[in-house]
């Protein structure tokens, strides 16, 4: 992303964002973590292994080249390790891949007031369901124990398309919504191609996950964070530990602020940046359809002490009409099933993080 941090526009930025003191104050209590049962802050973390994957080979006609037959066995590898892996070969050129970022900067940049056009609370009143939370915002303390995440989200629906609720996408800068809908329609396809990989490297029919996941109704959110600098960023996360709901995560990555975790056997790992990559990592639907042999990792962001951080996550999720299950094959005497099935575990999963319960635990048989 651009260096906002040493020029005149942090400046601005800073005393725009005062609920978060990023010129220097101590942040509020109510953000400091507590060594919890994922373990402290750690200055300098390992740099996680996460594979790097060419994902051109999957829709290209080399299909039965032992190259491709390789980068099958590093996906499944990858997949029921870590959960994650840093995709390139998507075909996304990094221009357009700036290009989304600057957008995102250019947003986050504005004056808050002028993001608050396209408020969090807003939404809440327009949607029944209620984990349908769209638009800008941060976290706001709903329990005693809660500890806030160091960021700002901004937050929208972009597939089905009827479901976009375009008055609360950002029209500064006035080319965010068309560089959002090129970019979702391009990681739609990149998604679509990865979930016939993953069925293929297990020996699957390739339209195993998809059909589940993929149909026209499988919803698609686009997740915009951004994570200010922060002076006490060895007590002060970005994000908390989590895994994500979704079938599956896109995740660009900031272009030079790593933040990225993810625990891997017990122990927090760096997610590097690669240049022009994507990371992929998968969410708790895929687990559950792949009856536990994929891995949907638990992941977290830190902040940095200089520096503000960008991302940008889009996450795939079925049609929550539509109930998934353990694939058939994948079930055995050697391994028996794991998961129940399931309908609408987006919502499932939030009602879980309210009560603070993990949700795929509650999804075992
Ligand atoms: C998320 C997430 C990671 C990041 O939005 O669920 O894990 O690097 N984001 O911002
Ligand atoms: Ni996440």
């Amino acid at each position: 992303m651009a260096r906002l941090d040493d020029d005149n526009d942090s400046v601005k930025l800073c005393m725009s964002v005062q609920e978060m003191s990023i010129n220097g104050d101590e942040p509020p209590p109510e953000y400091i973590v507590r060594e919890g049962i994922f373990g402290a802050i750690d200055s300098s973390p390992e740099i996680g292994q996460i594979p790097i994957i060419d994902i051109n080979l999957y829709s290209t006609s080399s299909h039965d080249s032992e190259q491709a037959e390789n980068e099958l066995e590093k996906l499944r590898s990858a997949l029921s390790s870590s959960g994650c892996f840093q995709a390139i070969g998507h075909g996304i050129s990094s221009s357009f891949l700036d290009k989304l970022r600057e957008a995102a900067t250019q947003f986050f940049a504005l004056p808050e007031e002028e993001k608050q056009k396209n408020p969090l609370e807003e939404k809440q009143k327009h949607f029944k369901v209620a984990h349908r939370t769209e638009g800008y915002g941060h976290d706001v303390k709903v329990s005693e124990e809660q500890v806030l995440d160091w960021a700002y989200r901004l937050t929208l629906r972009v597939f089905p398309e009827d479901q976009r609720c375009l008055d609360l996408w950002p029209e500064n800068p006035n080319n965010f919504g068309e560089v959002l809908r090129e970019y979702a329609t391009k990681v739609r396809s990149m998604m679509g191609v990865l979930f016939k990989a993953m069925a293929k490297s297990l020996n699957l029919e390739e339209n195993s996950f998809a059909n589940q996941l993929f149909g026209e109704q499988a919803l698609m959110t686009a997740r915009f964070n951004f994570y200010p600098q922060c002076s006490r960023a060895d007590q002060v996360l970005g994000v908390k530990p989590h895994t994500d709901g979704s079938g599956i995560t896109v995740l660009l990555q900031d272009k030079e602020v790593e933040g990225l975790q993810i625990l891997v056997e017990g122990k927090w790992v760096k997610v590097p940046i690669v240049p022009h990559a994507i990371v992929v990592n998968l969410g708790d639907q895929m687990q559950i359809m792949s009856n536990g042999i994929f891995k949907s990792p638990m992941h977290r962001v830190v902040t940095n002490f200089e520096r503000m951080r960008l991302s940008v996550a889009l996450f795939n999720e079925p049609d929550p009409e539509i109930e998934i299950s353990p694939v058939e094959e994948l079930i055995d005497e050697m391994r028996p099933r794991v998961y129940k099935n399931v309908k609408n575990y987006g919502r499932i999963n939030y009602e879980c993080y309210q009560r603070g319960e993990i949700a795929l635990e509650t999804m075992k048989i």
